[in-house]
């Protein structure tokens, strides 16, 4: 029997990481074991590209390009294997990342970003459910200054190259995640994180994917 694989997107700053301990523990209390996983990253050479993606200078081709290499090796060495042997997969971020900040933020060829998405799929399947928090631009910034803020003292600034973006940029985001959700269909929740996290928790109880 195989796993699920559910996915956790949205802006920097639009409460994905407040949401996905909750919903691994959602999923743990129906009986299900969790690998919980993030993009880009969840294997050991993805994670070493993730460090080269958020923190080196890079043009955008190679931004997207290193991205996608590291989406492949994800799904190879630990999304499909967890799934075949019956665990669910829970990630932080994943393809609709690369349409929302590659695509609609940088810019990039879609025709590429097509090609590319058909290639790291080709032997496996995607998400069974994605769940997008969306924020306005905006309000994510403000809550990223006030982050920002709290952990001032204890450690260093630790911005990443997105991050660093502007307003325009976070809006073209969060203009491709409204076009990446909507390709998906019933797969798609769409959950406003203006609302409470009480509000937010029962909604992501009523719809996460059964069996
Ligand atoms: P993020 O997941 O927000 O990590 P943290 O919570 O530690 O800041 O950071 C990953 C960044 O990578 C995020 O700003 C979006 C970016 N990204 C892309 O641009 N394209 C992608 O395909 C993926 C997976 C992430």
């Amino acid at each position: 029997m195989m796993g699920k694989f559910i996915v956790v997107e949205g802006m920097d700053g639009a409460g994905k990481s407040t949401h996905l301990s909750f919903l691994k523990g959602l999923i743990e209390a129906r009986g299900h074991r969790v690998v919980l996983t993030r993009e880009p990253g969840g294997s050991p050479l993805a994670e070493t590209l993730r460090e080269l993606v958020l923190h080196q200078d890079m043009d955008g081709l190679t931004e997207l390009l290193l991205v996608f290499a590291a989406r492949r090796d994800h799904l190879m060495k630990t999304v499909w294997p967890a799934l075949r042997a019956g665990s669910w997969v829970l990630s932080d971020r994943y393809l609709d990342s690369s349409w929302a900040y590659q695509g609609a933020g940088r810019g990039l060829d879609q025709g590429l970003l097509s090609a590319l998405t058909r290639q790291v799929e080709a032997e496996g399947r995607g998400p069974d459910q994605v769940f997008y928090f969306d924020l306005p631009a905006e309000m994510a910034a403000a809550r990223r200054a006030a982050r920002a803020q709290s952990v001032a003292d204890q450690a260093p600034p630790s911005e990443d190259r997105f991050e660093q973006e502007d307003l325009a940029f976070f809006e073209r985001v969060r203009e491709g995640y409204r076009q990446a959700a909507a390709g998906r269909g019933e797969r798609a929740v769409w959950i406003d994180s203006r609302n409470t996290i009480e509000d937010i928790q029962k909604l992501l109880s009523e719809r996460l994917v059964s069996e």
